[in-house]
């Protein structure tokens, strides 16, 4: 599939669940978002009609999220279901790692490639601060399973944030040296779905840097960041890049299969790589490759713009394969070019747990 751009569409990101046993500061309130009705949540069985029509248009990498898509117990029946596709090469998970211990095993004896584990500071007492569920020393084992079970290439995504984990670029860095891990440092994206006012990047650039962000906690009334505090507290990759350099040495460019949006590099003599996903500062938009299917049955063309198609009211009525592909490549066709954050665009409807990152 070819999109308006040229871009060749061949990535599909399905949404399992809007659930999540974490609450990230950066990604939702303190007490959760309401989530869907079950009933409007897709089944398993609908997943896996839509990713086999999409495979069949060209699809070849799935990769499952959520909320947090462990905490849907019978995921390897849904990941058995779509590895009898052939032609589906990569099927990935993105997860915070929390039941991973439990699950790494199941996971991979059903067919799952590899896993990318969200995990945005190494200190117990931070973690408590930025997921605010949870333990690290289970995250942590969880990578241990990811890495025994071969979920691999394993990788690690960090959003890292002024005043809060800004200071571990290094030791996130240091983890690739002995293991075969993969760490992606993320640039925070300000998804406050309209919730406040919206400054642009040029605008807040004279607060960057401030010491006070070291005193400040979250501070919304629902205990999200604001939307203007992660434009605030948006550490560029350029910064974590120079950090890491001046702490560990020369980074130089590598090469991982199953690459995707990152630009990734290699300490000297290290096992893993270090990358950096640049979706504020550098974009990634150019090549992006993707569509996303919410849990509730919506595709999506781009991450950061509202524009959804309903796909689950068809299937629910009757509608052929011939008819979801029409959709599908209706979506494709509408894909946008680029998102417009750095000039101040505010999303409005989805937050990131709701749409799968
Ligand atoms: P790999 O195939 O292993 O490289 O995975 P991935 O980077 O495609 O998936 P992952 O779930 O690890 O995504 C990492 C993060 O990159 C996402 O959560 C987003 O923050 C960012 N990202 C991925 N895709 C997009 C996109 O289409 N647009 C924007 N703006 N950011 C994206
Ligand atoms: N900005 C950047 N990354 C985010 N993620 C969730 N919300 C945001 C945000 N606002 C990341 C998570 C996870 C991935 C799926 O998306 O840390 O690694
Ligand atoms: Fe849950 Fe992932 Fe959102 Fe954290 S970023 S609250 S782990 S969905």
């Amino acid at each position: 599939m070819i999109d308006g751009f040229g871009r060749t569409i061949d990535y599909l990101r399905v949404s399992v669940t809007d659930r999540c046993n974490f609450r990230c500061v950066y990604c939702m309130p303190e007490n959760g978002y309401p989530v869907s009705p079950k009933d409007e949540l897709l089944t398993f069985e609908e997943m896996a009609r839509i990713i086999s029509i999409a495979a069949d248009m060209g699809i070849t990498k799935v990769r499952l999220t959520g909320g947090e898509p462990l905490v849907r117990k019978d995921l390897p029946e849904l990941i058995r279901r779509v590895r009898e596709h052939k032609s589906i090469t990569d099927l990935s998970l993105t997860t915070n790692g929390f039941l991973l211990p439990e699950m790494a095993s199941n996971l991979k004896k059903a067919g799952l490639d590899r896993v990318n584990i969200s995990l945005d500071t190494l200190r117990e007492n931070r973690f408590v601060e930025i997921a605010r569920r949870g333990n690290l020393q289970k995250v942590l084992d969880g990578l241990e399973s990811a890495i025994r079970y071969d979920l691999s290439p394993v990788k690690i995504n960090c959003v890292l944030m002024k005043g809060f984990n800004d200071d571990e670029a290094a030791d996130f860095a240091r983890l690739t040296i002995d293991r075969p891990i993969h760490v992606r440092f993320i640039e925070l994206m300000p998804i406050r779905w309209n919730l406040d006012s919206t400054d642009s990047f040029e605008s807040m650039s004279a607060l960057r840097g401030e010491s006070e962000l070291f005193q400040l906690r979250v501070t919304s009334d629902d205990g999200m960041l604001s939307d203007t505090e992660m434009r605030r507290r948006m550490v560029s990759n350029d910064v974590a890049m120079a950090r890491i350099q001046n702490e560990l040495g020369p980074l130089t460019p590598a090469e991982i299969t199953t690459n995707g949006p990152a630009r990734s590099f290699r300490l000297t003599g290290a096992g893993g790589t270090v990358g950096f996903i640049s979706q504020i500062s550098n974009d990634l938009c150019e090549r992006c490759n993707r569509l996303r299917l919410t849990a509730d049955g919506q595709l999506r063309p781009c991450l950061m713009s509202d524009g959804e198609v309903d796909l689950r009211g068809p299937l629910r009525t009757g509608a052929t394969d011939d008819d979801i592909a029409a959709l599908i490549s209706e979506v494709v066709a509408h894909k946008p070019e680029r998102h417009y954050l750095a000039e101040g665009q505010k999303v409005t409807g989805r937050g990131m747990s709701q749409i799968g990152g």
